[in-house]
């Protein structure tokens, strides 16, 4: 079964306060969902395994270790591009996969428009990044559209969750494990995270 975590660290808390209010301009929203991406990328990626390797320092030789699985990071367009170079700061040799979805905003359900993955994606850990996870729609055909390419290991990483979102996709697949920074209280009747900090998107790139 899918596990949920849901961040409860201090840092995480304040930020995403931050990230949330009205006020909060576009160049402070892109620079605290890097900052909480970091935070939430080191919770993440506390599973990757290690393989022991030597290391020479200018004193003997010893041992040390190195990440043995390799990484890709898959954000959903647009905003999920929020996410990727917090974690491409802490895993620079991780691929980066595109999937492009939209929600429609009549029928909330997603429209796939684009996907670019790394060919080798079926031998590395998928980190889904996406800030939102509302009716769960894109996420859970994000990941789908992920194994259909091969991917076994898939992680999700959001910074905002419904509850509505986290059992559809649980429901979808119960094999991949979610982070959220929050775990908000429900759904508006528009299908928006409440209280959540509105359009992700929109905030991110000032398209509002
Ligand atoms: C937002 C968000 C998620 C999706 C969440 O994207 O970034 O991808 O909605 O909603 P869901 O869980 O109900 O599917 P949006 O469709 O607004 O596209 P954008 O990133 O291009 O703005
Ligand atoms: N997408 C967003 O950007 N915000 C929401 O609250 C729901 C979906």
């Amino acid at each position: 079964m899918s596990k949920l975590f849901v961040m409860d660290h201090p840092l995480i808390k304040h930020k995403i306060t931050m990230l949330r209010s009205k006020e909060t301009s576009v160049k402070d929203f892109r620079e605290l969902a890097y900052e909480i991406s970091l935070l939430m990328g080191y919770e993440a990626t506390k599973d990757l395994t290690l393989e022991e390797i030597d290391v020479e320092t200018p004193l003997v030789k010893t041992k040390g270790y190195a990440i043995e699985k390799q990484v890709a990071i898959v954000p959903i367009l647009r905003a999920g591009l929020g996410m990727v170079d917090a974690f491409t700061s802490l895993i620079p040799a991780a691929k980066v996969g595109h999937i492009g979805l939209y929600r429609d905003h009549e029928t909330l359900q997603p429209v796939e428009y684009y996907c670019k993955l790394p060919t080798d994606i079926e031998k590395r850990q998928v980190l889904v990044t996406d800030p939102m996870l509302a009716t769960g729609g894109s996420a859970a055909a994000a990941i789908q559209f992920i194994k259909d390419r091969g991917a076994k290991k898939i992680k999700l990483v959001c910074l905002i969750g419904a509850p509505e979102g986290i059992k559809a996709v649980q429901d979808a697949h119960p094999d991949v494990d979610i982070y959220v920074g929050a775990l908000d209280e429900k759904l508006n009747e528009n299908g928006y995270i409440v209280p959540g900090l509105g359009d992700a998107g929109d905030r991110l790139f000032g398209t509002l």
